[in-house]
């Protein structure tokens, strides 16, 4: 850390002589270190991962304050509390009822209670999230605002979680009609991934995190979108049990997101591959809410930008038409009412605002590359969006033949 002036080279003795200095320039750097590991059998009683997740140094702590999501309480919370005793932990369980409709302040302020009659000690005893993206998201920020910090832990349940939410610095909630509008940067100290939780999700919650995962391997990592490809639907079914594909897939989409997000982790520079299918998607999922999913969001806008890529000779037709049938196999959206140019245009004028006056657009090149761009037109936009809409009806049509 350093204190200067630009009159005097040190703060010491300030007011000892002559004029008070009047004008500081405090820096200082906040190391950042935490934990991402994949953690099989994470409340298996014999396994003390979870019980020593996130505590400092020194003589263990026996306390904790575990936040867990409503449906997962009613999944797992037995287990929750059968680990804990075999684990000697004295645990008080907050059951939170979370989705998109309830990531809101109210949420976080339920959590802040509840830290508050546990009398949490922030020093010895993080809190415990157990849940999909938005319980971890509501927590983050609960714990980001107590005490203005307090330590936690992550335990993701659904794919969403294990891939993204799970795994980065941010915490967030909505705020009036805007997507995680308030937020803050605030990692766990650790994360704990899972892959059995996925075993109790449904489908669509499986195929809305696959969304993310295709994001990874779309603009970044061409041998998991080939596993996707070839194994996707497989993985969905089977919701990622056993070893083989599905492993190397939750592995290398964790690994490609925390290699984007590491060395830019408090977002200044704005030029993100991983902002990729994010850029209209705030907007549509809001509008759309409760009926689009964060991941089907994310998926409009991919195709919506995969078919803009192809327009500028970016990718050609066979990766386009690769990539939308994968999505369509993933029971992905590719097209939605909402992709008309008036939402689409105060879409990206919105992300325009938040990426400090430019587009900085990720395009996909070919399939596992990306180029930024701000020159993005609206009538470029206009007939991406016409022709997913052509390409929605065929399918449609397609699917009415079939079953007729
Ligand atoms: N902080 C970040 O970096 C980040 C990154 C990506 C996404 N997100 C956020 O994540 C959220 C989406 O997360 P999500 O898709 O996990 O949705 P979610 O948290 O709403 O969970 C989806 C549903 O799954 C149920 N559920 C959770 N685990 C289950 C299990 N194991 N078995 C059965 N049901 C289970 C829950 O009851 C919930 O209704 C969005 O709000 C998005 O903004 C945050």
């Amino acid at each position: 850390m350093s204190v200067t002036s630009p009159t005097r080279p040190a703060p010491a003795g300030l007011f000892t002589s002559g004029d008070p200095v009047r004008s500081w320039t405090v820096s200082t750097a906040k190391p950042i270190r935490y934990q991402v590991d994949f953690t099989p059998g994470v409340l298996s009683p014999d396994n003390p991962a979870l019980a020593t997740a996130g505590t400092p140094p020194g003589p263990a702590t026996s306390r904790r304050l575990v936040v867990v999501e409503s449906r997962v309480n009613e999944l797992y919370g037995a287990r929750i509390r059968a680990y804990a005793e075999a684990n000697r932990l004295d645990v008080t369980v907050h059951v939170l009822p979370a989705h998109e409709r309830l990531k809101t302040m109210e949420s976080v302020f339920g959590v802040a209670r509840a830290m508050d009659r546990f009398g949490i000690d922030r020093r010895r005893e993080p809190v415990i999230a157990v849940g999909g993206g938005v319980l971890l998201d509501v927590v983050g920020l609960a714990c980001s605002l107590y005490r203005r910090s307090t330590p936690y832990v992550r335990v993701p349940t659904t794919l969403i979680g294990l891939v993204d939410a799970g795994v980065g610095a941010k915490t967030g909630v909505n705020f009036g009609p805007h997507k995680n509008r308030l937020g803050t940067y605030h990692p766990a100290e650790a994360t704990l991934l899972d892959p059995a939780f996925l075993a109790t999700l449904d489908r669509r919650h499986v195929a809305n995190g696959m969304a993310e995962i295709l994001k990874i391997g779309l603009v970044k990592d061409r041998r998991l979108f080939d596993l996707l490809d070839r194994h996707g639907e497989r993985l969905l079914a089977e919701r990622f049990a056993g070893s083989g594909p599905g492993e190397e897939v939750l592995a290398r989409a964790v690994h490609g997101m925390l290699q984007e997000l590491q060395p830019n982790l408090w977002e200044h520079r704005l030029e993100r591959v991983v902002d990729y299918g994010h850029s209209f998607s705030p907007t549509l999922e809001m509008r759309a809410l409760p009926e689009l999913l964060h991941g089907e969001a994310v998926a409009l806008d991919m195709a919506l930008t995969t078919v803009v890529a192809w327009r500028r000779g970016l990718v050609d037709a066979s990766r386009r038409d690769q990539v939308l049938d994968l999505m369509t196999r993933l029971g992905l959206p590719v097209w939605h009412p909402l992709c008309e140019p008036g939402v689409l245009a105060e879409a990206l004028a919105d992300t325009v605002r938040h990426r400090d006056g430019r587009q900085r657009l990720p395009l996909p090149v070919g399939i596992g590359g990306a180029v930024f761009v701000d020159d993005l037109t609206q009538r470029e936009i206009d007939r991406a969006a016409r022709l997913l809409g052509a390409h929605q009806r065929r399918l449609a049509a397609a699917r009415g033949a079939r079953h007729a």
